[in-house]
């Protein structure tokens, strides 16, 4: 069953911190968002609405595939920028950080794209996870292990449309 973690109150307060945070840090630039689905779209529509600088959002999908056998940690890109990005102020927006593989990656694959800047906006870090080192610029709420889900971030596709961020527990643990 589900068990509360972080609010939508809370969520909201954290967001809209982060939103500050980012406009500190580029003012009077423009900003290019790139929401990582599906985890992130809810996180990136919340967060672009607290930003006040000139802004544009764009999309990109990746999956994590490999096993014990295989590498861990390759990325594939599902569905690529639409956005050049080239001398782009660009934040990554992520719902979750866990083993870090996946960001890695991505920010390994922005980076060849020459970006001006790039950053990493996490809504929650899972630090205790890390498997390889990477840090958000902007984190909201650090957690530790435990599976959570809600406001974008899912169990077998459920649970996304989920307002709070709950963490699935089993019934004696509650
Ligand atoms: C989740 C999450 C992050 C990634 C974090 O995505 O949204 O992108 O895993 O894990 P990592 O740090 O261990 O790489 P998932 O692959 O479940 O896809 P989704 O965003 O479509 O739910």
């Amino acid at each position: 069953m589900l068990k509360k973690l972080f609010s939508r109150q809370d969520i909201a307060t954290t967001v809209k911190d982060l939103g500050r945070r980012i406009e500190n840090d580029f003012v009077n630039e423009e900003i290019l968002f790139v929401c990582l689905l599906k985890g992130s779209f809810i996180f990136t529509s919340d967060l672009v609405r607290q930003v006040a600088n000139p802004s544009r959002v764009d999309f990109m999908r990746v999956s994590s595939y490999g096993n014990q056998m295989t590498t861990r940690g390759n990325v594939e890109i599902i569905k690529d920028l639409e956005e050049d990005i080239e001398d782009k102020n660009v934040v990554i927006v992520e719902d979750i950080i866990d083993s870090g593989l996946t960001l890695s990656r991505v920010k390994d694959m922005l980076l060849t794209r020459k970006p001006k800047v790039l950053k990493i906006c996490a809504l929650i870090d899972k630090r205790c996870r890390r498997e390889v080192e990477i840090e958000g610029d902007y984190v909201g709420f650090t957690i530790d292990d435990g599976f959570v889900v809600g406001y974008g971030i899912d169990y077998a596709e459920y649970y996304r449309n989920c307002p709070d961020i709950c963490v699935v527990v089993e019934e004696n643990e509650v």
